[in-house]
């Protein structure tokens, strides 16, 4: 028996009695994949069913107001689901005249459909020969050919796809599909797998060689970082207040200009409350100007800068702060962003935004 054929055998003895699997309806598939994307079978149960009753046919999900969708979605998160499930319904509705596509060609074409979804419907509901790869298929790909290639990387997915086409069944996609995906949620699971009772396990690389816990490979996505910057500028038209960065942090021991940093974004009025912004700037400092927010992307953070002009000298100076001359700011070194608000502000000082 050839690896389809073993994993068919076990999914039609061992498969779970999923309701959205005793149907070749596009529609009702397409409800519980979309459903199912981020959830757990457990978690979208109960909304399967809501959404079937109240909406039994794409016609009845087309006419339904975007509220009511969304509060039968509520409690499922990314919200974004269920408002493209809304726009996709309404265009089935019209172009199709009210019957869901079942071809991959159709499927992809429309809003909140990816691959997977496109070949999950189109082989359930028409038996297409389109291979899924989901989080579930992506590991029992990785562990049972021994890939170590990233499975969110650019090559990783390229090769897990063509991994799966190859070992698709032509003639029984979809029990296929359902079978691979069975075998990963049941038996292949991320920690401990049940390999003593999996039926490729004699096959398998990663049982063979001890590695389950090591595949698949995942990249780790570097989380970006939001942050609040809120920079003071004192300047007397001669002399401007400068920071001297230090290490650890961004803009290594480049030049900025004072600055407070909040946990979220705040109205310049409100960082002028902060404890940090009294220490240095007293209780009622005069706001002449703002300039801002401006958005700043860097490789791993994402910068949402004001720039507050205040009227008269702090109270008190931080150590790494300094006076000089507005003409010599030139030979700074200074991040870019901060250099061009400086040269603007200095250039069009009297036309520049003012602070209502
Ligand atoms: N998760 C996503 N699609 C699924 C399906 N058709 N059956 C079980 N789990 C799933």
């Amino acid at each position: 028996m050839n690896f389809s054929d073993q994993i068919i055998n076990w999914y039609n003895q061992n498969k779970r009695d999923l309701p959205w699997r005793n149907t070749t309806d596009a529609y009702t598939i397409w409800l519980s994949e979309i459903i199912l994307q981020q959830t757990r079978v457990e978690q979208g149960m109960p909304y399967f069913y809501r959404f079937l009753e109240n909406y039994p046919a794409v016609a009845d999900f087309a006419a339904a107001d975007e509220d009511d969708i969304l509060r039968l979605w509520q409690g499922l998160g990314y919200y974004s689901r269920g408002r493209n499930m809304l726009a996709t319904a309404r265009l089935v509705n019209e172009k199709y005249q009210g019957r869901f596509p079942n071809k991959y060609e159709d499927l992809i074409r429309l809003k909140g459909i990816g691959e997977y979804t496109a070949a999950a419907i189109s082989s359930f509901a028409a038996n297409e020969a389109r291979a899924v790869v989901d989080g579930n298929v992506y590991r029992v790909l990785a562990r049972y050919f021994g890939i170590d290639e990233p499975i969110n990387s650019t090559k990783g997915k390229k090769l897990f796809q063509e991994t799966a086409d190859k070992l698709l069944n032509q003639q029984h996609a979809g029990l296929h599909n359902q079978a691979m995906m069975e075998l990963g949620a049941m038996i292949c699971k991320p920690k401990n797998p049940a390999c003593g009772i999996c039926p490729v396990r004699e096959g398998c690389h990663a049982f063979l060689h001890n590695a389950t816990a090591q595949l698949p490979v995942k990249l780790k996505k570097l989380k970006v970082r939001e942050r609040y910057l809120n920079y003071f500028l004192y300047t007397d038209g001669e002399q401007i207040l400068i920071n001297k960065r230090g290490t650890g942090d961004i803009w290594t021991n480049l030049h900025d200009l004072p600055s407070v940093e909040t946990l979220e974004y705040l109205e310049p009025y409100e960082v002028l409350k902060q404890p940090e912004s009294v220490r240095y700037f007293g209780n009622s400092p005069v706001l002449l100007q703002v300039a801002g927010p401006i958005k700043h992307v860097l490789t791993h953070q994402r910068l949402t800068v004001n720039f507050i002009v205040l009227k008269d000298n702090p109270i008190s100076l931080k150590k790494e702060w300094f006076f000089i001359e507005v003409e010599n700011l030139k030979n700074l070194g200074m991040p870019q962003i901060i250099f061009i608000f400086l040269t603007n502000f200095f250039k069009f000082k009297n036309n520049f935004p003012v602070h209502d």
